[in-house]
């Protein structure tokens, strides 16, 4: 059974293992060498927005054929991810601690990742807190063009209202296709690839939202 992490015992292992609170390496100044970073040329999965990384870990437990990069801009989520990535030798998987949508401006090159995922992005519901939204006309070509041709990005959203306004602006504001949009059972999620949010809503019986759009060749 894994270890239950709690804030305690999670400043402990810090405390004892300082390596692990460097979630920002040195040097980042340009764009990244994915092939550089992970030390081969495997793919890379990007998930913007991680929490506590529970999709994305199980993902680079399972696949270690496949290179995945977690940014989230709250450092407790990060040192969470950090914690389990290095407990489980997870040398396919890294965190950053950083503004998502910056970071795939600055740091991320053009047609380099295979996935990018989107899970359960802050609604901000006020209408003066909307430009703190991920999903924006200025930020939805980003997220194209940072895709490899073929490869798709996958959206999953449970503020209804905030979840049509992302398929409009996909539509509107980009070329990718939408392969699927609307309201889905989330059983049809195996158990393990549920994100810390889904389990929540799992166990609520609220109403889940996925997009999967395809960047054409
Ligand atoms: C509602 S939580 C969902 C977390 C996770 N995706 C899940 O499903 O369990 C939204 C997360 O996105 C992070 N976040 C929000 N805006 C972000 C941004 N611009 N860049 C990076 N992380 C962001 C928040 O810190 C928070 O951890």
């Amino acid at each position: 059974m894994a270890t239950r992490i709690t804030a305690k015992s999670l400043e402990k292992k810090l405390a004892l293992d300082p390596e692990t609170i460097n979630v920002e390496p040195e040097g980042w100044e340009g764009p990244i060498n994915w092939s550089e970073l992970f030390g081969n040329v495997n793919p890379v999965e990007l998930e913007l927005g991680a929490g506590k990384g529970r999709f994305i870990l199980e993902h680079a437990r399972r696949d270690p054929e496949r290179n995945y990069f977690a940014i989230e801009r709250a450092l407790k989520y990060c040192r969470v991810i950090l914690y389990r990535a290095c407990r489980d030798n997870l040398t396919n998987l890294r965190t950053y601690m950083h503004d998502g949508v910056e970071f795939l401006e600055k740091f991320c090159p053009d047609a380099s990742l295979d996935a990018l995922y989107i899970f359960y992005s802050d609604p901000w519901p006020k209408k003066r807190h909307r430009k703190r939204r991920v999903f924006q006309e200025h930020t939805v070509p980003i997220f194209e063009r940072k895709l490899k041709p073929g490869c798709k990005l996958i959206v999953k959203m449970d503020y209804e209202s905030y979840f049509w306004e992302i398929d409009a602006l996909l539509h509107e504001h980009t070329t990718l296709q939408i392969l699927e949009s609307g309201e889905i059972d989330p059983v049809r999620f195996e158990p393990a690839f549920r994100t810390n949010f889904e389990v929540k809503l799992c166990a609520q019986g609220a109403k889940v939202f996925y997009l999967e759009a395809l960047k054409k060749a």
